[in-house]
């Protein structure tokens, strides 16, 4: 092999630059021409492809974001897509694919494994949902977690300074992990996660438990995939049922995405770069490296896009035990 090419794609996550200088620095430390593919799958459709040198990934190891930019793009769904993602790779001789991005992006990859010839493709895990199965760690997850209770922090000085209810959504499609951790470090009295049955009526009793004992601040994290609705959802309910009780809602959105990475998402990041190189090197295919333990490990795709990864529902229950 001598050479490879880097895309991120999918939502952005902060430490995906951190990976992208692994990757770039690792390819040429062992003599390999590195390209660059932005825009995800849309620009390698597209043949938005150039050659990286050493210092193309100067300076960017404390940057939020991706400088090679991110997209989710429907054509590379279809063969046609694939295929002229395919032609290109061919045209500059890429025989190793390093994809940084989500599940989504891993069956893309795993797709066009199978279809283009010659080509192989090694996923890094990098999501702030760190929904990915057979990895402990995803890229993005430390820092949007950081940013969630940072701001969740700030919401309750000024819920106690008023008496207030906050009901604050973070980010969280499918998964809750944000939401729980976040949950927990802010001592938040309810925490709604997708993988558990939300119960509105241990809610109400709840709080009409605080409203007897005169308990008007309480802090509850929803994430955005909750099934019973986002922060508006269980405003409009508790206005309903408790009228009079001052309730406001905060979406903290993609202030969780953006932002310079902790340095647990930089040396987690350099990490899954520098060994994503070395696999494809030793000849690995179709796998997304990932951390298991603290140890780095590598795993089909096949098994990486699986759906539901457990949650360790335990936690919530110690959470709602501590803030009781
Ligand atoms: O997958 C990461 C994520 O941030 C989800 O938590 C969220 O639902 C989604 O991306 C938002 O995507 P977009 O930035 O495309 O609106």
């Amino acid at each position: 092999m001598k050479k490879i090419a880097v895309l991120t794609s999918g939502g952005d996550a902060s430490g995906m630059n951190a990976a992208i200088r692994a990757v770039v620095r690792t390819g040429l430390y062992h003599g390999l021409e590195v390209f660059g593919i932005r825009r995800g799958y849309q620009g390698l459709i597209e043949g938005d492809i150039f050659r990286m040198a050493t210092t193309d990934v100067s300076n960017i190891i404390q940057r939020g974001g991706t400088i090679l930019k991110t997209a989710r793009s429907q054509e590379f769904t279809t063969p046609e897509g694939r295929s002229k993602a395919c032609k290109h790779l061919q045209e500059h001789g890429i025989e190793g694919l390093v994809v940084i991005g989500g599940d989504g992006s891993f069956k893309g990859a795993r797709e066009l494994a199978g279809e283009c010839p010659h080509l192989r493709v090694i996923g890094i895990p990098g999501t702030i949902d760190k929904d990915i199965v057979g990895t402990d760690y995803t890229i993005g997850f430390d820092t949007a977690v950081n940013a969630a209770v940072e701001n969740i922090d700030r919401i309750r000085d000024t819920a106690e300074s008023h008496d207030r209810l906050f009901i604050i959504e973070v980010m969280g499609r499918d998964a809750g992990y944000i939401a729980l951790n976040s949950g927990i470090a802010c001592g938040a009295e309810d925490i709604f996660v997708p993988e558990e049955h939300t119960s509105i009526s241990d809610l109400i009793k709840n709080l009409r438990y605080d409203k007897k004992r005169k308990k008007l601040v309480r802090i509850i994290v929803v994430a955005e995939g909750d099934e019973y609705g986002g922060a508006e959802k269980f405003r409009e309910l508790i206005r309903n049922r408790f009228p009079g009780w001052e309730v406001r809602t905060a979406i903290l959105g993609h202030l969780q995405r953006g932002g310079s990475p902790t340095y647990f998402d930089r040396v987690q990041a350099s990490r899954m770069g520098y060994a994503a190189v070395n696999r494809l090197l030793e000849g690995g295919n179709s796998e997304m490296i990932g951390l298991q333990h603290g140890n780095i490990v590598h795993i089909g795709f096949d098994q990486a896009c699986k759906k539901n990864k457990p949650m360790d529902l335990g936690q919530l229950e110690m959470a709602m035990v501590l803030s009781s």
